[in-house]
């Protein structure tokens, strides 16, 4: 159920080597903030992740099975910009993938199937906020709105891992965590286990379970090319946080939740002394 786990993975591009013997183990339902300085290479872990690039040497597992090398329905993910089609209406981006899926199956789209995407896409529309805007565009949708349309499109796929590219940095702060509430709650009810990119350390302390820190421990340019970018830190966060309670409100705070090793071997805890 969407464990996740990275063994000695590199990625370099032609002389350049991006990321340097990474091995990770993330829990089902962990949500993961990814962070590190820029050009570390968090969008290509994320692009790895998703099956758009291949690793140069390591190898990833989701549930113990090596990740098809294509991106595919149990991986959904949410860029910071862009992720919805132009073209298409709010109802028809989010009925997209899984009409497509099941036009692959059924050869073509028979009306019954088609009317009951349509329904969940309206359910998952009203999920995300959005209901009344189904006949709209993207270009007439806020950018919030825009960021709701594009989750709810990757939640449609009942995606096992959600990945997300600083997908709340380009908001307004009031939208960011009315987004924030939204994306505690749609990870709570959902089984799937989240990586986000950030660069905000508030935004991962918010939503995250464990934070992970990226770092180019050699980075003069000299050494550039022969060193890349491995895992600085990875710490649990305290009061910790686990997907599937009742309310997201009270897991966060449930006194018997302390253990850090659900969320797989880590190296830290914001877990403040004595506590
Ligand atoms: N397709 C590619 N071909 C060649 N080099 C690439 C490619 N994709 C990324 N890189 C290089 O890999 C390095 C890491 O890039 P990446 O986009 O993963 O960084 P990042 O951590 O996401 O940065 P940012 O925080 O600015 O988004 C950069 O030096 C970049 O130039
Ligand atoms: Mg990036």
């Amino acid at each position: 159920m969407s464990r996740l786990e990275i063994r000695n993975l590199w990625k370099e591009y032609g002389q350049q080597i991006v990321l340097e013997n990474i091995s990770l183990t993330i829990a089902p339902r962990a949500f993961v903030a990814l962070v590190g300085p820029s050009g570390c290479g968090k969008t290509t872990f994320l692009r790895l992740l998703l099956g758009q690039e291949v690793p140069t040497r390591g190898e990833i597992l989701l549930d113990g099975q090596p990740l098809p090398r294509e991106p595919g329905p149990d991986r959904g993910v949410v860029y910071q910009r862009y992720s919805v089609f132009p073209h298409m209406t709010v109802l028809g981006n989010v009925m997209a993938g899984p009409e497509m899926k099941t036009a692959r199956f059924l050869g073509r789209r028979f009306g019954a199937a088609r009317r009951a995407i349509a329904e969940e896409a309206r359910a998952m529309l009203a999920e995300v906020g959005l209901a009344g805007a189904e006949d709209k565009y993207p270009a007439q949708l806020s950018g919030g709105m825009q960021q709701r349309l594009a989750l709810a499109q990757a939640l449609m796929m009942k995606p096992r891992v959600l990945l997300l590219d600083e997908p709340f940095g380009a908001l307004d702060p009031g939208i960011r965590s009315d987004i924030h509430r939204l994306m505690q709650r749609l990870w709570n009810e959902t089984p799937m286990t989240v990586v986000m990119v950030t660069h905000d350390l508030k935004e991962a302390f918010t939503l995250a379970t464990r934070i992970i820190a990226f770092e180019r421990r050699r980075d003069r340019p000299e050494e550039r090319d022969r060193y890349g970018a491995s895992v600085g830190s990875d710490i649990a966060v305290w009061p910790p946080r686990s997907a599937g309670g009742p309310t997201i409100w009270t897991s966060d705070y449930l006194p018997d939740r302390d253990d850090p090793i659900l969320w797989g071997p880590t190296t830290g805890t914001t877990r403040p002394q004595g506590a």
